[in-house]
């Protein structure tokens, strides 16, 4: 299957890799739904997208309010072709320090990386289960495979998504639902802009988008990125426990 011409849902559109695909998408003569909070971003976005308003459509909507996601999905249930492709790539990430733990913003980073997700799926995959067709594509991360320094919010909501869709696939599987998993490693957006560590082996938004839609023409289960970080990750996933805490700790010593 190749993406072209598809009724594409994209939440996280407004920047970085979520906008990349926009681009990318709307090239391939896909008719686009961009979702995100900030409306100005989104219009400046598909002003540039062949076809402009006419062709695409812009939601605002705040992914982790569920009443807001259960809004917007109504208003995506009633449109004609249906949509066919569902996108969830909004995410959040953002520091973390064990010495004082906000519990608000650990929570916050749960509604945005996981329910932001799940509440898009609860919505809309009943209707690509009925009509047999469609593909579902998920933003995790390669920082879901282990527990990754000051991130414990983000990698523990990435992981949490990244098992959601390992079992939702299964219970699909054989549906006529395409359902994939998409682990970046370092990509270059607004989110990594603010990072003030070493992000080895970083790579374009464009390039992520492009390593996106060709997984996604594959039929791939789990798209991962880019091949040497995911081979270093593999590694490092299946070292002791004890082992990978020392290793990390000295690294994080180097890094302050
Ligand atoms: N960059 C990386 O190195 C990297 C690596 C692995 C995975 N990822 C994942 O890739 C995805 C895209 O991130 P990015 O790197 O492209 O960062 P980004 O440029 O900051 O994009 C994040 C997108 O998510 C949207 N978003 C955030 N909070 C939202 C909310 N409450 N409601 C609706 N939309 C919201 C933002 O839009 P508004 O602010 O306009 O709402 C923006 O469009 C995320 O899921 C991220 O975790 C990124």
């Amino acid at each position: 299957m190749k993406i072209q011409g598809h009724h594409i849902l994209i939440t996280g559109a407004s920047s970085g890799i979520g906008a990349a695909l926009a681009r990318q998408l709307a090239a391939r003569d896909c008719a686009l739904i961009l979702l995100a909070r900030r409306e100005e971003q989104l219009r400046d976005l598909v002003q540039q997208l062949p076809g402009g308003l006419q062709r695409h459509r812009i939601i605002v909507c705040d992914v982790s309010r569920s009443a807001e996601v259960q809004k917007a999905c109504r208003e995506i249930e009633a449109l004609a072709p249906p949509v066919d492709g569902l996108i969830l790539n909004a995410g959040v990430g953002g520091g973390f320090d064990v010495r004082a733990m906000d519990v608000e913003a650990m929570r916050y980073q749960f509604e945005v990386n996981f329910w932001g997700s799940a509440g898009f799926l609860a919505e809309l995959l009943p209707g690509f289960l009925q009509r047999h067709s469609g593909f579902i594509a998920v933003t995790s991360s390669l920082a879901a495979w282990r527990g990754m320094p000051r991130s414990a919010p983000y990698s523990a909501s990435k992981s949490a998504l990244d098992r959601l869709i390992e079992s939702i696939r299964i219970d699909c599987w054989r549906c006529g639902v395409h359902i994939a998993l998409i682990s970046p490693g370092f990509v270059k957006t607004p989110m990594t802009d603010r990072n003030r560590f070493p992000m080895p082996l970083m790579i374009s938004a464009d390039k992520a988008a492009r390593k996106i839609i060709r997984g996604l023409d594959k039929k791939k289960p789990h798209i991962r990125f880019p091949w040497y970080y995911v081979c270093a990750m593999q590694l490092v996933r299946i070292l002791p426990d004890g082992l990978y805490s020392r290793l990390m700790a000295i690294r994080k010593k180097y890094e302050q």
